[in-house]
């Protein structure tokens, strides 16, 4: 169910923690972890708190309110937050009124939830990510109650729209368009956490799209667990051409695929409208044999895999491809990691994210046999990295010399003078001098060197 924020008792709330206690006066901290959907759930959690009348601060030493945005894709993510919230138990024995909330994926974990009740007796409430929109609420009863409330468990939470984010950046913007997953690959732990499909209204994400277009946004990603199942009153490919017909100078990005359901049409709408939507594919491998494949239900093998990136490769020559793999899972033998090997082999992927497998606690791979040697998991990484720097060299290669449109990002971070980074419309990273600067501003590079991850240039012109 689709339902607006002034329609439902957030608003009341809101207007409550306003009136009733001195917001005005408070700040508030929030810290994301994990992946994009986190960040832009963290940009309406920041617009929350600014409409319940706190100021928000990078530092959680000055804060009355900290909000940890978890992630528990991975156990290594899960620790690092346990430590994160820890950390914040000797601020609040010092200001018992500081209130620590704990939001994200973990908070839909019935075991992380039962930790954070027991042993982390600061924090003083916990809300699932399908439930966000209940963050006033929870503070309001936090002030005024000094109650712990733990909010999980229930339905999907529909999708609650006019949250406004608090958008740090103008030039990039992230647009959820759909949430939660149905597909249960067997060892993600996504689909218990974020709950089922369910996407917004198409006219609800142009409007979206196009006040951030009028308000100078030159790139925007769309974002969902299962960016292209979306499906309302029309499907991805639909979409996503009514987004690029917008008019104005803007590309269009979107995370992250499952590969069944990359459709025809919307590999044709990618290949008429490469101008506004940026050639580049993230498409999660996970597994280049097929008994892993089916294993992990990813219900596609190794041939559909292939066949569709000959068709994307065909419609978008141009395109960058890159892939998400998981080594060690359950049951992966040699011959199976010999299978991604090859298949990455074949492919020639620009960029690969790798991961270690995690047993996710209430997942099916969890309860399998045959987990593997952390022994023989690391040299499989180390081997399929040290392939992949040669591949993604090679892909860089054709840059060499080229002159390329480049959307700037930042300055550089290493703080070298006149240094800036960028990222090319297939998504790679360029770093160049300028004397200008121009973050934010498309322009054109000239590639001089290259590396194995990095493009290196130097502006060449002003472009209006
Ligand atoms: N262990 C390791 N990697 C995982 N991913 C998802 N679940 C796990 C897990 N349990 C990886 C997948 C996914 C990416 C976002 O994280 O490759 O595409
Ligand atoms: Fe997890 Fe698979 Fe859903 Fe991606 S498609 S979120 S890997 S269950």
């Amino acid at each position: 169910m689709i339902t607006n924020i002034n329609e439902i008792e957030t608003s009341a709330f809101i207007n409550a923690v306003r009136s009733e206690f001195e917001t005005s006066r408070m700040r508030a901290h929030v810290i994301t972890l994990g992946c994009q959907q986190n960040e832009a759930d963290s940009e309406k959690i920041r617009g929350m708190a600014l409409k319940m009348g706190y100021s928000l601060t990078d530092n959680c030493e000055e804060a009355d309110l900290i909000i940890v945005n978890t992630c528990a894709i991975r156990e290594h993510a899960e620790l690092k937050a346990f430590s994160l919230i820890g950390k914040f138990k000797p601020i609040k024995n010092e200001r018992p009124d500081l209130v620590v909330g704990v939001m994200g994926c973990m908070a839909a974990e019935p075991h992380v939830v039962e930790k954070l009740k027991k042993s982390f007796r600061h924090v003083s409430f916990t809300i699932e990510p399908n439930k966000i929109h209940m963050l006033p609420e929870l503070v309001y009863k936090s002030l005024a109650e000094d109650k712990r409330t733990f909010i999980f468990g229930s339905d999907d939470g529909g999708i609650v729209e006019g949250i406004e984010p608090v958008r740090r950046i103008k030039h990039k913007a992230w647009v959820s368009i759909m949430y939660g997953c149905n597909n249960f690959c067997s060892y993600c732990i996504v689909p218990y956490v974020r709950g089922r499909e369910r996407s917004r209204d198409s006219r609800d994400i142009i409007r979206e799209c196009r006040e951030l277009i009028d308000s100078g946004c030159k790139e925007i990603t769309l974002l969902g667990q299962n960016v292209n199942s979306y499906k309302s009153d029309v499907d991805f490919a639909a979409l996503i051409e009514e987004i690029a017909d917008i008019p104005g100078d803007f590309i269009v990005r979107f995370m992250t695929s499952h590969p069944k359901d990359v459709s025809d049409a919307l590999i044709d709408v990618m290949g008429r409208k490469s101008e506004k939507i940026a050639p580049y594919f993230h498409l999660p491998m996970q597994s280049g044999s097929d008994a892993i494949l089916k294993a992990m239900n990813r219900t596609y093998n190794t041939e559909k895999y292939l066949s569709t990136v000959k068709k994307l490769r065909r419609a978008v020559p141009d395109i960058a491809l890159s892939t998400d793999i998981i080594i060690g899972f359950p049951g992966e033998s040699d011959e199976d990691f010999e299978g991604t090997m090859r298949m990455m082999d074949e492919v020639g992927f620009d960029m690969v994210y790798s991961f270690i497998y995690s047993k996710r606690e209430g997942t099916r791979a969890a309860t399998m046999p045959n987990q593997v040697d952390p022994e023989v998991t690391k040299e499989r990484m180390a081997r399929l990295l040290e392939a992949q720097r040669k591949v993604s060299y090679e892909k860089n290669l054709p840059y060499l010399d080229k002159t390329l449109r480049i959307l700037v990002d930042s300055e550089s971070s290493k703080g070298e003078a006149d240094t800036y980074v960028g990222r090319t419309m297939t998504n790679k990273l360029v770093r160049f001098e300028s004397k200008k600067n121009r973050v934010g501003e498309f322009i054109s590079v000239k590639i001089t060197r290259i590396g194995e991850f990095d493009l290196f240039g130097e502006e060449i012109s002003e472009e209006n």
